[in-house]
């Protein structure tokens, strides 16, 4: 056992913490406080997750202590043995003190009665196994018995058993690592990395859901990009995303190479997190050259080409969404619109910024501009310094004419100010292709600034293109 003499029963403020140590001392029982609060209390963080372990029965102690608070929800889980109960300010879980041995083929274990150092040793980390004591005569006190202390202070993920044996019992703790890993700035330790190397194949076994939770976690980090490269490097990556694996390498012909699309990836992603908090941004950010593969093309004039991919990242988007269990509402549809216009503002800038193109730029983007144009600066990773501060400027000019536009046009929200049924009224026509034929054109006259985003003009403009089309007008508005 490593240092086990501090004491934190200062942190233990929590009533609940007060009434479970009354109740076993009247039982003689050995409670604990275990896992990932004690974790985020060492880490100067608040957490509303109490774990609590209990050598004994989990569900008993959770009935006597739902009944000494008022307003507690008790929830029993008999087939697992535990029990919750709610507060209003805490969700506490209490558990039974357990060995567990694992099938090869499940991760449903089998369980039995064991002592606290039995269910410390079935914990994923050394810094997720570390208690602290509800005992009246040591509350507060520390037991760590494999130096979890010492691994949080170092920064260090590893697992208190053989790392084969941890991970092969629960796979997602693969995962767990990589997100605790990348959402604390620490390292995996040599052992437990090459463990979860050995065991990488045994995800399958893991529910897309579960993946996708840990996921989204990572997502939140500082540095996104961290997880995934770990991913990469354990073995993982094919497993849970193979089409940002695909992204990997480098192709040359004639001595004429492209840059490697993962890493290219992986600053994207960064540099993005570095500006906005929004997932769903980062999420397009790290999909957003996931066409590349497909459209992959080497033109002896032209050299490397990948002509479409934005289109044809963005038509994956769905897939991925649907297997990953991601949602797939308005959130993946946000997703698939700045993957495919992730190029737009950047092909608008090499080009004289005319105001038609600014128009259906804004147009098609509509209150996701902002989000896009961060994506395409942070798309500009040109290793060219030269080439950097050109675009960079370039899109500062595209950024004052969408604000110029926006301004006297109001195209963001754009609705055409003549609908198809004012248009089908008015010449006293059927749902047909003239309907769309009119519509679409008064919507391109006011993109290109033919007419103004104004009712008489769009008219007036209806009338006309329809005599064109050989309408007679049956009803004036
Ligand atoms: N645990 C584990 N293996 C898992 C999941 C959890 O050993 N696959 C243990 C760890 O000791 C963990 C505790 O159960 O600290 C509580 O798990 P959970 O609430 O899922 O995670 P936390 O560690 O509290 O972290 P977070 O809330 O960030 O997920």
């Amino acid at each position: 056992m490593t240092d086990n003499k501090r004491n934190f029963a200062e942190a233990l403020q929590h009533p609940v913490f007060g009434t479970i140590r009354d109740i076993i001392e009247s039982t003689g029982e050995e409670a604990y406080v275990i896992g990932g609060f004690v974790r985020d209390l060492l880490l100067s963080k608040k957490s509303k997750d109490i774990d609590v372990v209990v050598v004994g029965s989990g569900i008993a102690l959770a009935e006597k202590v739902a009944k000494h608070h008022r307003g507690a929800h008790l929830a029993v889980y008999k087939s697992f043995g535990t029990a919750m109960v709610r507060l209003r300010d805490a969700e506490v879980e209490f558990v039974g003190a357990r060995k567990e041995s694992y099938r090869a083929n499940s991760r449903k274990p089998i369980v039995e009665d064991g002592t606290l150092e039995d269910d410390q040793n079935r914990r994923d980390f050394t810094i997720n196994a570390l208690a602290l004591s509800l005992r009246a005569e040591t509350f507060g006190d520390f037991v760590d018995p494999f130096g979890g202390y010492d691994d949080l202070k170092n920064g260090i993920i590893r697992t208190p058993l053989d790392p084969v044996i941890t991970f092969s019992d629960d796979p997602l703790r693969m995962l767990r690592a990589i997100r605790f890993a990348t959402r604390f700035g620490f390292t995996i330790e040599d052992n437990t990395l090459n463990g979860i190397q050995q065991t990488a194949k045994r995800i399958e076994i893991i529910s897309k859901e579960r993946i996708a939770e840990e996921l989204m976690k990572m997502m939140t980090a500082q540095y996104p990009s961290m997880g995934f490269k770990l991913l990469d490097k354990v073995g993982l990556l094919e497993y849970v995303l193979p089409e940002l694996k695909a992204l990997k390498g480098v192709d040359k012909v004639g001595g004429r190479a492209h840059k490697d699309n993962f890493y290219h990836t992986m600053t994207v992603l960064d540099t993005v997190a570095a500006k906005s908090e929004n997932i769903w941004l980062r999420w397009a950010a790290l999909f957003h050259d996931i066409g590349k593969p497909r459209t992959k093309h080497y033109d002896e004039r032209l050299g490397w080409t990948f002509h479409n991919h934005n289109f044809v990242g963005s038509r994956m988007i769905p897939g991925i969404f649907r297997r990953m269990k991601f949602p797939t509402d308005e959130r993946m549809h946000y997703v698939e619109k700045l993957v495919d216009l992730h190029m737009r503002p950047i092909i608008l800038s090499e080009d004289e910024v005319t105001d038609s193109a600014v128009r259906r730029l804004l147009f098609e983007a509509g209150d996701d501009i902002e989000d896009l144009m961060s994506l395409c600066e942070a798309d500009i990773t040109s290793k060219n310094e030269e080439k950097v501060q050109r675009y960079l400027r370039n899109f500062k000019i595209v950024r004052r004419k969408l604000k110029e536009i926006e301004e006297k046009d109001h195209i963001r929200n754009f609705q055409p100010p003549i609908t198809g049924e004012m248009i089908m009224d008015s010449f006293g026509l059927a749902p047909s292709r003239e309907v769309g034929i009119l519509k679409n054109a008064i919507k391109d006259a006011i993109l290109d600034g033919i007419i103004h985003n104004d009712y008489t003009e769009a008219y007036e403009l209806m009338v006309k293109k329809g005599a064109e089309l050989g309408l007679k007008l049956v009803k004036e508005q």
